[in-house]
């Protein structure tokens, strides 16, 4: 049998780790081949980190062996690792930020080079014609400090080049990066591909594992629990993850259903949204159904007050509000969760406490404007244990979590508030499915107390099961608004699809 750059590189067997007695990983088997993309997916804590750390060097295996072209290898450390090429490109990007990019990427190999002088013109050139062929959009002498999260990312994915590797490892890459940026860098992955290299990929949401893979191979509590082509269906994924369906994650209560709480008229925002008039109601959860683009973050936006609309009326508990900020309407009793939590909801480098309560810090100081500790560790205690948030303490830095924990500490952030009216954007979006059933209980628990919900959702099952009422939007327009009693998948999608016309009129 012949070798080609398409055939299988690393083969894992039989690997297993036990941390101080606890087994994580059990006799698992992963192959990873050049020209394709291989995801690894699994709830948070299945051990997929785990299982790449040995791949690429960090941890040894307790049992198993890993062969690389056939030869058994047995690495010390991530350098060794690397020696065979085989990088691990990290979430958090490692890199330097007083350096400049060629700086970055050759710090790593060229201080072994001991005697040798370095020509930095020389690796500098050699970074730019690297850069160019990435189709990147950095010139070797730019500084670090100031870069994206995205272009870290995108050094350390060339600097694993500069040192001939073939298999990268993506650790949950784009957890951190906005829809833009995941973009550009499954840009990189496929071009990475077409040149044979092989991408393990290592994330949590199923709408971009799907665009990306060849291969999937899932893990549940350290096992592994089988393999499936890069174009199963999402139910097929989550069943394997979970054991369970998505429709049997959801189950709706009923709350009692009282009086108008948040109203809109006529919003209108030319090129955005023209004449969006809902009401929701105390008890309700109204879904706001459509494609990405449609227009409903845009509408959250302007009632939230984070970009107000150019006219129409809002009404919070029945009173009139002109709607200039989102302080002014937070005030009233609104909160919301928007959909890049992990950009606009956190301070990551300070604790998990720390970001769940300083939006209520008044409510819960004292008479002398001391917070009062010991309440304000209860409440972190109980949504931290309510949301299953994983952390070693709630005074741990929230950017140690991972991007589901972190998503969770700002949803338990909005929920302290104890607003009467919640709007969720996307509220799963990027979260792994244990987290997800814990949201939908939330919702409808805080449906029962009384709240008002809005729930912006791309997520056909969610916005079905949870919903008392829907309104469906395409291009900038409601389309269509069905009570709990008329829902159907098909009549969404096809009110969420309805060609552009009516602007025409
Ligand atoms: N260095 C470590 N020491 C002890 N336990 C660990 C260590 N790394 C991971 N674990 C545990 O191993 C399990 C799998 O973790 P991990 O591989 O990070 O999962 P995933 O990446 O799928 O979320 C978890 O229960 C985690 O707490
Ligand atoms: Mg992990």
């Amino acid at each position: 049998m012949t070798t080609s750059s398409s055939g299988t590189i690393v083969k894992a067997r039989g690997i297993s780790k036990t941390f101080s007695g606890v087994k994580v990983l059990n006799k698992v088997d992963f192959d990873i081949s050049g020209g394709e993309v291989h995801a690894l997916i699994g709830e948070n804590g299945a051990g997929k980190s785990t299982l790449v750390k040995i791949i690429s060097g960090v941890y040894l295996p307790s049992e198993g062996a890993i062969t690389v072209d056939g030869e058994e290898s047995r690495f010390r450390d991530p350098h060794s690792a690397r020696e065979t090429g085989i990088a691990l490109i990290h979430q958090e990007p490692l890199t330097f930020q007083d350096l400049n990019v060629t700086e970055n990427l050759y710090l790593g190999h060229t201080r072994g080079g001991g005697k040798l002088r370095i020509n930095w013109a020389d690796l500098h050139k050699k970074t730019d014609t690297l850069l160019e062929s990435l189709e990147v959009g950095m010139r070797s002498r730019d500084p670090v400090r100031g870069m994206s999260i995205a272009d870290q990312q995108m050094i350390e994915i060339a600097s694993a080049l500069s040192q001939n590797a073939r298999v990268i490892i993506m650790d949950e890459p784009t957890a951190a990066l906005s829809q833009g940026e995941v973009k550009t860098l499954f840009a990189m992955i496929r071009r990475l591909k077409e040149q044979g290299k092989a991408i393990v990929f290592i994330g949590h949401r199923l709408e971009e594992i799907l665009e990306i893979s060849d291969r999937i191979t899932v893990l549940r509590d350290g096992n592994l629990v089988g393999e499936c082509p890069g174009d199963a269906t999402p139910d097929t994924l989550v069943h394997m993850m979970i054991n369970r369906s998505i429709n049997e994650l959801i189950v709706k209560e009923t709350a009692e259903i009282g009086e108008v709480m948040l109203e809109t008229r006529g919003l209108s925002y030319p090129g955005k949204y023209e004449n969006i008039s809902i009401k929701v109601r105390r008890g309700e959860i109204v879904g706001m159904a459509g494609l990405v683009g449609a227009g409903r973050s845009e509408v959250a936006s302007a009632i939230f007050g984070t970009q107000p609309a150019l006219s129409g009326e809002v009404f919070i508990k029945g009173k009139k509000v002109n709607v200039k900020s989102p302080i002014q309407v937070m005030r009233r009793g609104v909160a919301m969760v928007s959909e890049d939590r992990a950009r606009t909801g956190l301070i990551t480098a300070f604790s998990i406490k720390f970001n769940m309560t300083f939006a209520i810090l008044g409510s819960i100081a004292g008479k002398l404007g001391f917070i009062k500790n010991k309440k304000e560790n209860e409440l972190v205690d109980t949504y931290a244990k309510n949301l299953n948030v994983r952390m070693r303490a709630s005074d741990q830095a929230v950017r140690e979590l991972s991007g589901g924990n972190q998503q969770k500490v700002v949803i338990a952030k909005w929920l302290l508030t104890e607003s009467d009216i919640l709007i969720l954007d996307e509220p799963t979006r990027g979260i792994d499915v244990g987290a997800k059933m814990e949201v939908y209980r939330l919702i409808n628990e805080l449906a029962k107390q009384g709240k008002a919900i809005l729930m912006v959702s791309s997520e056909l099952p969610e916005i079905l099961q949870l919903s008392d009422r829907v309104y469906v939007m395409c291009d900038g327009h409601i389309t269509a608004e069905f009570t709990r009693g008329e829902l159907d998948g098909n009549k969404i999608m096809a009110a969420a699809s309805m060609v552009r016309h009516r602007s025409a009129v």
